[in-house]
């Protein structure tokens, strides 16, 4: 099987979403006008995961702030503070592209890209679905989290979801 990396593009986005409601619980999902908006905002930096010519697995990140999330299922807000992190939104893979690498690719080149804009943390909500896969990676929770912002997480992303970094 060839596996592959690429660039996210719009037409992408009907596979991509797809893939979405096969590997995240509904709640988690985002619409339509949501992904539209993401795309159009950061699309440079979003992958999909390739087996043969299939899409099975994307990731979106961006520039972000640390400390400070994107609302899931919100579009971006018109204006965005200074970025000092790169921000993994969502990672994921059709269970059959599972234990490929394909993750493992991904999650590295979200470091390649943190690096080539200067930074040195990578921040990321670990989601209750996810079970310990995030510890298991090397990312660790994020301690100067402020209170309102651990309540306004735990109430978006559910029971369980916690705000974690990884120094790269
Ligand atoms: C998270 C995900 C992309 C990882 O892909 P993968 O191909 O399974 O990753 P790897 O093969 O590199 O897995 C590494 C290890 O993590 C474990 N792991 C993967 N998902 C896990 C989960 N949900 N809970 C606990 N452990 C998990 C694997 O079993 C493996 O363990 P091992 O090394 O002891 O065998 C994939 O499991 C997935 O798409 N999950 C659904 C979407 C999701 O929850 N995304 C993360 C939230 S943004």
């Amino acid at each position: 099987v060839k596996t592959q990396i690429i660039a996210m593009e719009k037409h992408h986005l009907s596979d991509v979403i797809k893939v979405q409601k096969a590997t995240f619980t509904e709640d988690l999902c985002e619409a339509l006008d949501v992904f539209q908006n993401r795309i159009e905002r950061f699309g440079q930096y979003y992958k999909v995961a390739i087996i043969d010519d299939s899409v099975v697995g994307y990731m979106i990140c961006f520039p972000w702030t640390l400390g400070d999330t994107p609302i899931n299922n919100e579009k971006f807000p018109e204006n965005i503070p200074q970025p000092n992190c790169f921000y993994i939104h969502d990672i994921t893979l059709l269970p059959q592209a599972r234990g490929t690498g394909l993750a493992k690719a991904m999650i590295e080149e979200s470091y390649k890209m943190a690096r080539e804009l200067g930074f040195s943390q990578v921040e990321l909500v670990s989601v209750s679905q996810s079970g310990n896969y995030w510890d298991k990676v090397g990312f660790e929770a994020y301690a100067d989290i402020t209170e309102k912002k651990r309540a306004s997480i735990l109430k978006v992303y559910g029971e369980g979801a916690r705000l974690m970094i990884k120094e790269i």
